[in-house]
């Protein structure tokens, strides 16, 4: 028994903050962003609009892609890092707003390798036969946590949401995940202030995103690296079995390295970080919805995901869509 993805969906926020845009905020230009991070545009949540309201739209899209009802759903993981409260997890507001009563429903905190942890959870749910029908979504409202007076972080991001529908297969779907964490370098990529530390007021930049960005960049290269290979070893698979990646988007040149790896040609690789920036735990979701509405991923395709972020968590799952 295999867990499947039979349905995508994914949104984006209708307001698109350009690169020239940010040049009247920070002292940065269209040019540098581009050549370091490859993003030309991000879109940005409006005033009111939620983490929950983007997961939502995603997956109501996801469900109609699979042709499911929301009442068929028996699970609901949220992949977020920018909830709408403490609690109830955004996950529950998911479920209220699509009129879900009674399944599980509950967030996955794993920064930007969210989405890959919460699909080997569903993964894992799906193919013990316990749930037949998970929704497993990425959202997040990642500008909420942006200083926007530090050039060095805000204009890496940007807000979506994508989502998937997980439902049990005889034929392979998901063949594999790959989960990774190590706590050590909790400093290079963090917000420092939370509910039980506090947000101290000498802590200048308490509740926002803190990167130490080259050397988080250069791990990144290296572990992603090692992840792919970890992964086609464990499934006996060559490179050039490979279709697909669709990475985490946070890099055009993390992404080049390891399409490189894999020996990938680009046009084999699904790149939405110029159209999106880094929209964290929805960036493969989201990455994934575009290259399957577009007719680019066809079904029987082998692709692989891959992410890295604060933590360091990092991970993967290689499936048969
Ligand atoms: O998704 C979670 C994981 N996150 C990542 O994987 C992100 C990993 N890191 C990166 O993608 C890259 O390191 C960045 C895009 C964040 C930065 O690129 P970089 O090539 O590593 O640049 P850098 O941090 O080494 O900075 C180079 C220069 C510095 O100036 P000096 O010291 O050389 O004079 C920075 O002050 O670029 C400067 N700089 C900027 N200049 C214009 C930093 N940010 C900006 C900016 N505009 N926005």
């Amino acid at each position: 028994m295999y867990a499947r993805i039979t349905g995508t969906g994914s949104y984006l926020p209708e307001k698109v903050l350009h690169n020239r845009d940010l040049e009247k905020i920070v002292d940065t230009s269209d040019k540098w962003i581009r050549e370091r991070t490859g993003i030309i545009k991000r879109h940005i949540a409006a005033e009111g609009q939620t983490t929950r309201d983007l997961a939502v739209e995603a997956a109501r899209r996801a469900l109609q892609s699979a042709g499911r009802q929301p009442q068929d759903v028996d699970l609901i993981i949220v992949a977020t890092t920018t909830p709408d409260k403490v609690f109830p997890s955004t996950a529950c507001l998911v479920q209220q707003s699509l009129d879900i009563h009674g399944c599980p429903a509950f967030d996955v905190q794993a920064v930007c390798t969210g989405f890959v942890y919460a699909l080997g959870v569903a993964d894992k749910f799906i193919r013990s036969g316990s749930h037949r029908c998970a929704l497993v979504i990425g959202a997040e409202t990642i500008s909420r946590i942006l200083d926007w007076s530090d050039r060095s972080t805000c204009v890496l991001f940007g807000d979506g949401a994508g989502a998937v529908v997980l439902e049990p297969s005889e034929a392979p779907g998901i063949l594999s995940t790959h989960l990774h964490a190590d706590g050590k370098y909790e400093e290079l990529l963090h917000v420092p202030g939370g509910v039980s530390r506090g947000y101290p007021a000498e802590e200048a930049g308490g509740a926002f995103v803190q990167m130490k960005g080259n050397e988080v960049f250069r791990i990144a290269v290296n572990t992603l690296g090692k992840i792919v290979d970890e992964t086609l070893e464990e499934n006996q698979l060559q490179k050039s079995d490979i279709d697909w990646l669709v990475p985490h988007q946070a890099n055009i040149r993390i992404i080049a390295a390891t399409a490189k790896k894999l020996n990938l040609d680009m046009n084999q690789v699904v790149v939405t970080v110029d159209e999106h920036g880094n929209t964290s735990a929805a960036s493969i979701p989201l990455a994934l919805d575009v290259a399957v509405r577009e007719g680019r991923i066809k079904p029987g395709q082998t692709l692989i995901m891959e992410a890295f972020g604060g933590g360091f968590t990092w991970g993967s799952a290689l499936l048969r869509l």
